[in-house]
């Protein structure tokens, strides 16, 4: 049972999304114990946790897959929840590597479900994707609509909440919340903690957040043709603050429930890629030169979920609008331009 006493594991806890839950935890009262192998993150991340919430926590430098490893963490902590961020999550990269993403993804979360076995802790909490649902999704998406992952990264995340369904249904002990996330962005108010992509970014706003500080030179806007308010791909956009919140509302959920639940984290709203890059100018006051090319593949024209379930479940809401996100990814970023130092140089 999780209190605002509890320990609780981050796996992948020095990442973009697990470092905010961090601050959220401490400054609820949890103790927290980091377990991350850095292969995407930098123990920057969770010095700055520490500066911001003057809190102490546990890091361990490990890979989740090293068994010994995790036992040790198990059996010299007495662990009540679990909160899995650790895996892969580059959808391009997924398809040229995909041993290593169902390696690192399901191994590393059998290997954790092995070693919470072993121990008496039962509550889980897992980073699921709105990526496992089918493309193109009925608007907005709910946690009943039919899922159909088009790439290994999805897929896996797919198997897991499957593997996870599985051993909830074969021991009712479990307390178990799969979080889909849509498209997280923005940073902690702070500016001390963000996103901090390796790399040219992947994704929207960390790339519009690089063009504006001077890192690369303009936006490629994939495709204006889609069927939407003004031609460009429309997301669900969440400020990691409130995403992070979500979690606690998840630990809450699961102190009095068994069993396994799904929620949707998301806004609710859509915005486009155009919608984001005028908030983004009129947060940083700075232009972003772009220019439209081709779609790029497996994209859908628009994606945003249906928040109901965690408003009536979880009791949570984001609060945070797009102009907050991109005001606090924007402070972030024009602070620390290289971020933590996992990032690449200009193109
Ligand atoms: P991130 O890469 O910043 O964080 C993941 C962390 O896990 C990193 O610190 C990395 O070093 C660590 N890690 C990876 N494999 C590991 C292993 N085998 N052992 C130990 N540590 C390992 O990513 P994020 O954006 O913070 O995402 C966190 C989780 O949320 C991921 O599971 C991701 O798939 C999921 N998710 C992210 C998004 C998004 O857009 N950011 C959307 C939906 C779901
Ligand atoms: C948003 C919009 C692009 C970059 C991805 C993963 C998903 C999840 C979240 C982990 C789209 C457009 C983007 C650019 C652009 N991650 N875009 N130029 O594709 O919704 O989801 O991140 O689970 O699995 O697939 O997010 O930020 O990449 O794209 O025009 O340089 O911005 O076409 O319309 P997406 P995104």
């Amino acid at each position: 049972m999780t209190t605002a006493r509890s320990t609780v594991l981050v796996t992948g806890g020095a990442g973009y999304i697990g470092s905010h839950l961090c601050v959220e935890l401490l400054q609820a009262g949890f103790q927290v114990i980091v377990v991350d192998n850095l292969c995407n993150a930098r123990y920057k991340s969770l010095d700055a946790v520490e500066r911001i919430t003057q809190k102490p926590l546990t890091f361990v430098e490990a890979d989740i897959r090293d068994e010994s490893a995790l036992t040790r963490i198990f059996r010299t902590n007495d662990i009540d929840a679990v909160i899995h961020f650790a895996g892969l999550k580059a959808v391009g990269e997924s398809t040229e590597q995909p041993a290593l993403y169902y390696d690192n993804n399901i191994n590393g979360t059998l290997k954790l479900i092995e070693a919470m076995q072993q121990s008496a802790c039962r509550t889980l909490v897992f980073s699921s994707s709105a990526t496992v649902y089918r493309s193109p999704p009925e608007l907005p998406l709910t946690e009943d609509s039919p899922t159909g992952p088009s790439n290994p990264y999805g897929r896996s995340k797919l198997m897991i909440e499957e593997i996870l369904r599985d051993l909830s249904a074969a021991d009712p002990d479990w307390r178990i919340s799969a979080l889909r996330y849509f498209n997280p962005v923005g940073a902690h108010p702070s500016g001390e903690i963000g996103e901090d992509p390796a790399g040219p970014p992947n994704n929207l706003m960390p790339f519009i957040s690089q063009v504006a500080v001077g890192r690369r030179t303009k936006l490629h806007i994939f495709g204006n043709d889609y069927d939407t308010h003004d031609g460009t791909g429309v997301r669900d956009y969440i400020h990691v603050v409130d995403l992070a919140r979500g979690h606690l509302k998840a630990l809450d959920y699961l102190a009095e429930h068994c069993g396994m639940t799904v929620h949707n984290l998301g806004t609710g709203n859509g915005y486009s890629v155009l919608d984001a890059v005028r908030a983004f100018e009129a947060a940083s006051g700075v232009t972003i030169p772009y220019e439209v090319v081709e779609r790029r593949p497996g994209d859908t024209a628009a994606s945003y979920a249906d928040v109901g379930r965690a408003r009536d479940e979880l009791g949570w809401c984001a609060e945070y609008d797009l102009e907050a996100m991109c005001a606090d990814a924007w402070r972030w970023q024009s602070r620390h331009p290289e971020g933590f130092g996992v990032g690449g140089e200009d193109e």
